[in-house]
Parts: structure tokens; sequence; C-alpha cells
């Protein structure tokens, strides 16, 4: 599904990404992990297409993407929910959702439009009060809520969250599990999750990818992650 080979990316003349390689089946979850500023985002940016690579392929249902614009690469079935969740500020909840559905490729019928969205109403009851309030004044677990509703109105075929726990409370991070565990039942879509709670990915990924300084150092299932990895590179 998305495949990336020897990646090489730079932020001007610092050499981020480092023969960066590793794969996502389709209906997979996989987690990103590593401590802070091994690279994860860029990995992520990469992908999207936000930050060009210098070398190396990235592949995307089969087909090179390498080089094709971030909204290409939308519209290919890449959702992308950031570190900083980049909701439009001055746009209202309903409108910030509205741009989701708009990047789909298929032009699909009302009734479809409705089914979409009251599924996001009903993984995320909360949006469904707060649909006329502008998306600058909502709280961070509001706007994380808001970003992954907006990313999955894109029918998406792979789902990028960097980070969807980080600065939230706890009954949200519990809810924002209940719901990647849904996707992950559903199997409809493969997810990448950026995350360094080791206990929050466990229980959710069935791969780890490990980073260090910009290169992957691990990566396989669960039970193959060696505790001296854990110890070295991850925060418990
Ligand atoms: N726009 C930028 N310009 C220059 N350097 C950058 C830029 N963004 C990130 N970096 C650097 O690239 C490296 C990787 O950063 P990145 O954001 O990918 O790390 P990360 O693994 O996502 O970290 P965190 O867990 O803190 O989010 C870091 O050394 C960072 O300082
Ligand atoms: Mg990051």
């Amino acid at each position: 599904m998305l495949e990336l080979k020897n990646v090489n990316a730079y932020y001007g003349e610092s050499h981020i990404l480092r023969n960066v390689t590793f794969t996502v089946e389709p209906g997979e979850v996989a987690c990103l992990m590593g401590r802070n500023g091994v690279g994860k985002t860029t990995t992520l940016k990469a992908i999207t297409g936000l930050l060009p690579v210098r070398s190396g392929q990235i592949s995307f249902a089969g087909k090179d993407m390498t080089t094709l614009p971030t909204d290409r690469r939308a519209r290919q079935g890449l959702a992308y929910v950031p570190q900083g969740r980049e909701i439009i500020p001055h746009l209202t909840v309903r409108q910030n959702l509205q741009l989701g559905f708009w990047a789909r490729s298929d032009r699909p019928n009302g009734s479809v439009e409705k089914t979409a969205f009251d599924e996001v109403y009903q993984l995320f009851p909360k949006l469904t009060q707060i649909l006329n309030r502008p998306g600058g004044v909502l709280s961070g677990g509001e706007q994380q809520q808001l970003a992954i509703g907006r990313a999955i109105l894109s029918n998406p075929k792979l789902l990028l969250l960097d980070e969807p726990t980080e600065g939230i409370q706890p009954s949200i991070v519990d809810q924002i599990e209940d719901v990647i565990i849904g996707f992950k039942q559903q199997r409809r879509f493969a997810i990448l999750l950026v995350e360094q709670g080791l206990h929050f990915a466990a229980r959710l990924a069935e791969k780890y990818v490990v980073m260090a300084k910009g290169a992957v150092v691990a990566a396989g299932k669960s039970d193959e992650l060696s505790a001296d990895m854990v110890k070295q590179h991850l925060t418990v």
C-alpha cells in the first residue's frame, strides 16, 4: 500500500531522513515511534509531499508518487492529521469538515455525503454541538476530533496521524483510542500513527517502525520489538 525505499530528505543543508525504508500494508495499523526530533513528522511530510525528498522512492497503492504534488497525493487517498492539527481558524467546524469531503476523488451524491457526515457525528458527538463555532476557538481536544473527522471525510486509503493524543486530556485520549480501534476493526483504510507513548501504541498497532537520528533502527511486529530497543529509543 505505502512503500518508502531509501528516502533521504533535507531541511536546507541539514540531512534529516537517512535511507528511510518501511512499508504499510492495506488495512494495517502501523506505529512510527522514536524520541523527540528523530524525524517522525519529517517522514510524514515526505509521504504527503510537503517536503520534497532528495533521493529514494515513495510509492502508494502500487504507483510511484515520489514527485507528485501534495494535492494529487490527497486525491489518491492519502489523508493527513498534522501534529499541529491545522484547523482553518476562521471557518466554522462544519466548513472545516466540508473541506475534507471536497477532497474526495469521486463525486458522491447527497446521500453519501449525509452518511459520511453522520458517521463523523457518531464518532465525535461533541462536534454536533459546535458546528457553527469558528475552528480557531476550539479546545485542543475538540480540534483533534475535528481534524480526524475532516480527514476521514476524504474517504482515505491511508490515514496519517501525527501524535493525536499529544496535550489532550485523558477522557478524549480514550475516545480517540476507541475511534482508532473501530477503524482497525473495519479495515477500511490503513493507518500510520506517530506516537511516543509505548502503551498507547502497543494497544493499537500491529507493526512498529522505530526511528533514531533520522533512520529506521527497527521494524516489525510488536512481539519482535526487543526490550533493549524499547529502553534505548522509546518512552515507556
Ligand atoms: N522546518 C524545519 N527546518 C529545519 N529543521 C527542521 C524543521 N523542522 C524540523 N527540523 C529538524 O528536523 C529534525 C526532525 O524533526 P521532526 O519534527 O521530524 O521530529 P519528530 O520526530 O517529529 O519530533 P517530535 O516528537 O518532537 O514531534 C529535528 O532535528 C528538527 O529540529
Ligand atoms: Mg513530530
